[in-house]
């Protein structure tokens, strides 16, 4: 599956990723900017924040008590779509788009 990324300069990554793979390892992989992903995927940073296509949010369940309490600790803003890339595991033939905000930390 691939990942597009908007990266935060505006500048789109594309990414042919491994199922099972997060979004986040998956961009930390490829050198892909504004995904830092610190704790590795712990739910314990909100570094890996990214804002997902909002046509793409029913592809995954909706956040984990865990992963909510994290949103609310991201330097950039919460939006509707936002999410922990950590979180965001590929699967078979579905691609993703995200657009990683200005700030992690
Ligand atoms: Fe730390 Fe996602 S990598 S919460």
């Amino acid at each position: 599956p691939k990942v597009f990324y908007t990266q935060p300069d505006g500048v789109e990554r594309v990414i042919d990723g491994t199922v099972g793979d997060s979004v986040m390892s998956t961009a930390v992989q490829n050198g892909v900017n504004g995904i830092v992903g610190q704790c590795g995927g712990a739910l314990s940073c909100a570094t890996c924040h990214v804002y997902l296509d909002p046509t793409e949010m029913k592809l995954f369940d909706d956040p984990s008590e865990d992963e909510d309490d994290m949103l609310e600790c991201t330097a950039s803003d919460r939006e509707d779509n936002s999410r922990l890339s950590c979180q965001l595991v590929l699967s078979e033939g579905t691609d993703l788009h995200v657009t990683i905000p200005d700030e992690q930390a």
